[in-house]
Order: C-alpha cells, then sequence, then structure tokens
C-alpha cells in the first residue's frame, strides 16, 4: 500500500501539468492556515481587479505600488537595483517556470493582503529576498529561493523574514535552497512591545535543502511548522526563543542536521558570527508536537512546553510517510 502510492503518486506527477495534490486530498492547494482563518479573513491578493502583465521593471513597479486590487503576472528576469514595495491587494505570480527576480527583494512594508506565488528569487544583496513588515494577511507559496551556501551566514541576508508585529501570513509549498539564513521571524528581542501577540504564521508543504539556520527562527509570535522536508537543514532548522510558541508536527528530516528544533535562547554562533564568538543569549522560547514527526537523527532540544497545543483552524495534514514524496513532486514553481 505505502510504495504503491507513492509510485502512483510519481506516475500521477510525471503525467500532470497542474499537480492534482489538493484534489488528492494529501494537502490543501489553496491558502491555508493562517492567513486563511484569522480575525480580518481570507488572504485574497488581488482578487476581483485588473490583470496586468509585467515583462519590465519599471512595468512591475507601477502595478504594485497603489492599494487597488489586481493581479500582476510576470514574465522573464527582473533586475532589480531598488527594493520595489509591494502595495495592499496584490497577487504577484510568475508565469510557467519564467519569472526570474534578481539583485533587490520585495518589501511587503505596511499593507495587508498580498499573494506572492511562483517566481524564483534569488542572489539578492544587501537584504532579503522578501521582507514582510508591519504587514496582515500575507500568502508566500510555490516560489523558489536559492543563493550560495559556500558564501557563508551573512553574505546573503534572508529569504523571508517577518517582522515588526506582522501578522496571519502563510508560508506553503516553497522550495529554499543552498542559503543559509531562511526565514527569521521578529528580528530583534528587544521589540516585545512590538512583536508580542503577533508573528501568527504558518509554514506548510515547504521543502528546505541545503541550509543553514532559521528554519524557521520565531521571537514573540506563534508559528505552526507541519509537513515541512528539511533535508541537510545543516545547523538548526526550527529556533522558538524570546517566549516564542511554536506548534511543530508532521515535518520530516533527512541527511545532515545538527538540530531539528531547539526552545534555548541561544542565538548560535553558527548564525549569527558577527555578534559574539559564544552566541548571544535570549529568553527560551515554547514548543509542542503535534502529530508525529520523523527527526531522521536530528537533534531536538525543547526547554518549555507551552500551551499552543492545537492549532486554531482546519487543515490537512499529509501522512508522515508520504511527506517527503508528497512535498518534492510539489514546492517550487512551474507547479501552479
Ligand atoms: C484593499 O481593497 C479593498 C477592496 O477593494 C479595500 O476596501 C481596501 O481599502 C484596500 N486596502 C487598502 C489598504 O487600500
Ligand atoms: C543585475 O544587474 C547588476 C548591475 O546593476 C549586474 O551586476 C548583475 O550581473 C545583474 N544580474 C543579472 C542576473 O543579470
Ligand atoms: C503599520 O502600517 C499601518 C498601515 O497598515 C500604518 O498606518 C502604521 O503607521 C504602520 N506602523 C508603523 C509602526 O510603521
Ligand atoms: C539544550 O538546552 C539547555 C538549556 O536548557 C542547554 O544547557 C543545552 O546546552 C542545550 N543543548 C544544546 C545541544 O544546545
Amino acid at each position: 500500500m505505502k510504495f504503491n502510492l507513492v509510485f502512483s503518486l510519481s506516475v500521477v506527477a510525471s503525467f500532470a501539468g497542474a499537480f492534482p495534490l489538493g484534489s488528492l486530498g494529501l494537502a490543501s492547494w489553496d491558502v491555508e492556515g493562517y492567513a486563511k482563518d484569522n480575525p480580518i479573513g481570507v488572504t485574497t491578493g488581488g482578487k476581483g481587479g485588473e490583470t496586468v502583465t509585467v515583462e519590465t521593471v519599471t512595468d512591475f513597479n507601477a502595478a504594485v505600488k497603489d492599494d487597488k486590487p489586481r493581479i500582476i503576472l510576470v514574465k522573464g528576469n527582473l533586475n532589480f537595483t531598488s527594493r520595489p514595495k509591494i502595495g495592499s491587494n496584490k497577487s504577484i505570480i510568475g508565469v510557467r517556470k519564467t519569472a526570474h527576480i534578481t539583485g533587490s527583494g520585495l518589501d511587503i512594508f505596511h499593507v495587508d493582503n498580498v499573494i506572492v506565488q511562483n517566481l524564483k528569487i534569488s542572489f539578492i544583496f544587501d537584504n532579503d529576498c522578501i521582507t514582510i513588515r508591519n504587514s496582515t494577511r500575507v500568502w508566500i507559496d510555490h516560489n523558489e529561493f536559492a543563493s550560495d551556501i559556500s558564501k557563508g551566514p551573512d553574505y546573503y541576508d534572508g529569504q523571508v523574514d517577518i517582522i515588526r508585529a506582522s501578522d496571519w501570513v502563510t508560508v506553503s509549498w516553497n522550495y529554499f535552497h543552498d542559503h543559509w539564513k531562511s526565514s527569521l521571524v521578529g528580528n530583534d528581542d528587544t521589540l516585545r512591545d512590538v512583536d508580542f501577540g503577533h508573528l501568527h504564521i504558518t509554514y506548510h508543504h515547504n521543502y528546505w535543502r541545503n541550509e543553514g539556520t532559521r528554519g524557521p527562527a520565531g521571537r514573540f509570535g506563534h508559528q505552526h511548522v507541519y509537513n515541512n522536508l528539511y533535508a541537510d537543514f545543516l545547523y538548526q532548522a526550527i529556533h522558538s526563543r524570546s517566549d516564542n510558541q511554536v506548534l511543530v508536527e508532521g515535518n520530516v528530516f533527512r541527511g545532515n542536521t545538527r538540530e531539528a528544533l531547539s526552545t534555548y535562547g541561544l542565538v548560535i554562533p553558527d548564525d549569527s558570527p558577527n555578534t559574539c564568538v559564544c552566541g548571544d543569549e535570549e529568553l527560551d522560547g515554547f514548543a509542542n508536537l503535534g502529530a508525529k514527526n520523523d527527526w531522521g537523527g536530528a537533534g531536538v532540544n525543547i526547554t518549555q512546553f507551552g500551551d499552543f497545543v492545537k492549532a486554531p483552524y482546519k487543515f490537512k495534514l499529509t501522512p508522515l510517510f508520504l511527506v517527503s514524496t508528497v512535498v518534492k513532486l510539489g514546492a517550487g514553481i512551474g507547479k501552479i
């Protein structure tokens, strides 16, 4: 049964253009988690607005900047020299496998209701691939993020960083690879007054391969981390610190990973070697484990359990034995 199902899935995948995982009932292909179920309403992006196709930096910037609902289809390589600011009510969707962003990444600052799908974002200098700051209802889905991990922790910045009281975010089906610092939630332990009680984020069905730290690392918020595949996530994958809470379930770790999950407040030197050689001490975070995880031999250091024991919404949990197959088939660009 097990092997037949995995085999059938692979066969289905090799024939399908748009991947039918959603219809197979194994996982949700639609927005799910905090970007869907939250007090302000489901994230719809540009739904109901005009659809435009952009192929240049100038046209992209013009299409994203106001707050009118708009669906922006992106084609080709866009090499930004400064970071575009995305307005509210936008869906930014790459066309097939053509949309590639380099140079500078995207700022989602002080806005509400944004969807980013099917973009490849790589080799972004001096800042994150995507920064979500003081923004609500954001869905980052089916993108690919990559650079060069051999450059060390501080050459590139984060892949998807979510900061300054942002809330109701889902990060799903992304392929994060060959990069050190992946996803930081809450960027400073002195920002308790700003961040505490916000930063509700769902991470599901992401494929992390050959990464260093922060898959994700959270402060002061709540993150539900389920059904992700971690392959060679080298130093520390999930880190919960400064009274942050994580609910970790149905994830699979493969290859070489020192620590899959830690709530010990120490920010390890592999993560921030620029501060202190011994690492920085912060308060511990909390973690709870829901459905069984497959740690694959990686370390787990839970210093305290919290009260985030169950997701406050319905979601489709992929059975643990299928997570690796389903995530590899479904994550990244060219799948939607
Ligand atoms: C987003 O669009 C909705 C519907 O058109 C509108 O009510 C809302 O004000 C817009 N948001 C912003 C920040 O302009
Ligand atoms: C992007 O533009 C910069 C110069 O502004 C250049 O150095 C770099 O090679 C370009 N990258 C790509 C992928 O075209
Ligand atoms: C956060 O964003 C809102 C708009 O949604 C803005 O009114 C407010 O000034 C921003 N707060 C900060 C601290 O930037
Ligand atoms: C686990 O956490 C404890 C603090 O409770 C710490 O003393 C220990 O060094 C941690 N283990 C690792 C491997 O970091």
